[in-house]
């Protein structure tokens, strides 16, 4: 097996644990940010509330009768197994760090650098990377700790513009997907940054403070509230740029960042509605807020790319196959010649007229409509080419 083939089905591997780690992990945060939301305090006087449950609450889920109580900072007592929730947000973060390298970094030429944004060397591509991941936890971390850190509101907001300023830059370092992709690391790192240095360090000095017979510090207990809820809050844009990869729409768009944050500030309006509706709170503006956000964004993001030239001569389908014979097969035959490629990209074979036939409609989709194909241009079609191809497809996309 050589090299390429290695690492397409290490990719393949790596994403599927990826998904798994971080279906846990986010599935994890919002029970529990459930949970907080919906406990009740137990009635004044009770044996719950001597024994300083804060909050408590009944559910049914598989046939069982479940009864979680939340303790004001601690239990009396230390019990002896207490579950600890980590490694599903370090597999998430690991995982998802190696599927960057496997994906982008390793191939930065091909999936990082795009001339018409920067001109980058692969190498300079993946230290900006990497050191935009790095960059946005030490600012981030920093922020919290600061006086901001007391103002949650205000802190929110302030985090919002950083992540939106973020997005800017990288939007004008890289191509469209690693732009997004690098966002979504940043954001990732942010998250399990948060677990590994603040929430478990809390909670191992209020276990430590606890078996030494003394009493946890309820600043940790609060610090990692703190950020354990804007967890909460990065979930649904970091699952946006996950799956944004599939819709060039939004990140080939020229104002790719501000549609990226459009969609995370929908993201968040939308999580917002349900912690509020978990206290019992109905705030439908803030879905509303969400829809509206959305739907400039559908609007927006609708192709308004200029017109194609008009086409000189007979269009005819040898036309057609010697345009992607020179400019799409390269990447999309069983064996393709670019580079580090082993397999037709996207599954998509272009060497047959049958091939070209088939995929006339996806063709059109991505040479004329969104323009994403030739990837990054690298084999330079001309306007004139896309126009060939358009009228094609137009005329019914014959093979003769
Ligand atoms: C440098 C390599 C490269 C070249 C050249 C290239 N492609 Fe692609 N193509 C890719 C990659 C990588 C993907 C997968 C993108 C993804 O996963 O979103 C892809 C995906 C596609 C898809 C599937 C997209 C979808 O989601 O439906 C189509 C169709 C396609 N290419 C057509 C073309 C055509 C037509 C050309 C020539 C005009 C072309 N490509 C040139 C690399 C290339």
């Amino acid at each position: 097996m050589d090299t390429a083939t290695l690492l397409d089905f290490l990719g393949l591997l790596v994403r599927w644990l990826h998904v798994i780690a971080g279906i846990a992990w986010i599935g994890s945060s919002f029970y529990f940010i459930w949970l907080d939301n919906s406990l009740e305090a137990p009635a004044p006087g009770s044996d719950n509330a001597k024994k300083g449950v804060g909050g408590e609450l009944w559910a049914v889920h598989g046939g069982g009768f479940y009864n979680p109580q939340k303790y004001l900072v601690a239990p009396a007592a230390l019990p002896e197994k207490l579950h600890w929730f980590k490694w599903e947000a370090y597999t998430t973060w690991l995982s998802g760090t190696a599927l960057l390298v496997l994906v982008y970094w390793l191939r930065a030429g091909a999936m990082m650098v795009d001339g018409n944004v920067r001109a980058l060397t692969a190498a300079q591509a993946v230290g900006l990377g990497a050191a935009s991941m790095a960059g946005a936890w030490i600012v981030y971390d920093l922020l919290c700790k600061s006086p901001l850190g007391k103002r949650d509101g205000l802190l929110g907001l302030v985090i919002f513009g950083l992540v939106t300023a973020l997005s800017w830059g990288l939007a004008h370092t890289f191509g469209g997907r690693a732009a997004f992709i690098h966002v979504g690391a940043a954001i990732g790192t942010i998250m399990a940054g948060n677990v590994f240095f603040v929430i478990m360090p809390g909670q191992r000095r209020m276990v430590a403070a606890m078996s030494a017979g003394g009493k946890p510090d309820p600043r940790d207990s609060l610090r990692a509230k703190q950020r354990s809820v804007h967890n909460n809050y990065f979930t649904l844009p970091v699952i946006f740029i996950m799956v944004s990869n599939h819709y060039a729409t939004t990140y080939a768009h020229p104002q790719n960042w501000a549609v990226l944050t459009l969609m995370m500030a929908a993201g968040v309006s939308i999580r917002h509605f349900f912690n509020r509706k978990h206290k019992g709170v109905y705030a439908w503006q803030y879905p509303l807020i969400g829809a509206v956000l959305l739907a400039i964004v559908g609007w927006w993001t609708a192709p308004h790319l200029p017109p194609l030239p008009p086409v000189k001569g007979e269009v005819t389908f040898n036309r057609v196959r010697a345009i992607i014979g020179e400019r799409c097969v390269t990447c999309h035959s069983p064996s393709p010649t670019f580079p580090g490629y082993t397999a037709p990209q996207a599954g998509v074979k272009l060497h047959t007229p049958a091939d070209i036939a088939q995929n006339a409609q996806r063709v059109y989709q991505q040479v004329v409509v969104t323009r994403i194909m030739p990837l990054g241009n690298l084999t330079k079609i001309t306007d004139e080419e896309r126009a060939v191809i358009a009228a094609w497809v137009k005329a019914g996309a014959k093979v003769e």
